[in-house]
């Protein structure tokens, strides 16, 4: 089933110049790009984008490092695209990811790791709305 899904290059991709390695990644699979934006989101972007964890003890760590530098955002779509990125992310946690995934060979952290992807279809649908409401349906 082709889908659509919300991807975020976080700030420590960017710092790292590590944006062209993981973007070449996920177009070698097969996927297309749909949308793509370069910006630095302020408190109130990261709270709607992480609505779920706000409450959450590590939050505050997470949102002083994702408005910490500009991120790429964008949406990609393809054959389950949802599945088949979060895949190519890895676990959550860059120690335990496994090599080949993006967190594996690259991260040593469940805060700085590089990537996030929707977990969702109800997720993408909520967060492309949120980065991208022109492509909202
Ligand atoms: S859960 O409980 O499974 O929903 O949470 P999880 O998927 O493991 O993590 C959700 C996002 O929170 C980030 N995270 C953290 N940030 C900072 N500090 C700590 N300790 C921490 N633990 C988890 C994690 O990178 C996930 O970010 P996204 O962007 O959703 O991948």
């Amino acid at each position: 089933m082709t889908q659509r899904t919300l991807v975020l290059l976080k700030p420590d991709t960017v710092r790292r110049g590590l944006v062209g390695e993981i973007l070449g990644r996920f177009e070698a699979k097969g996927l297309t790009i749909v949308a793509m934006e370069l910006r630095h989101i302020d408190a109130a972007m990261s709270d709607q984008h992480y609505a779920e964890h706000v409450e959450r003890d590590f939050y505050p760590d997470l949102r002083t490092f994702v408005t910490s530098g500009p991120l790429v955002s964008l949406v990609l779509e393809g054959d389950d695209a949802i599945e088949v990125v979060r895949v190519i992310n890895g676990a959550t946690d860059g120690r335990k990811a496994a090599p080949g995934t993006i967190r594996g060979d690259y991260s040593l952290s469940n805060r700085e790791n590089l990537v996030h992807g929707s977990d969702s279809t109800e997720s993408a649908a909520r967060e492309i709305a949120l980065w991208f409401p022109q492509l909202a349906l």
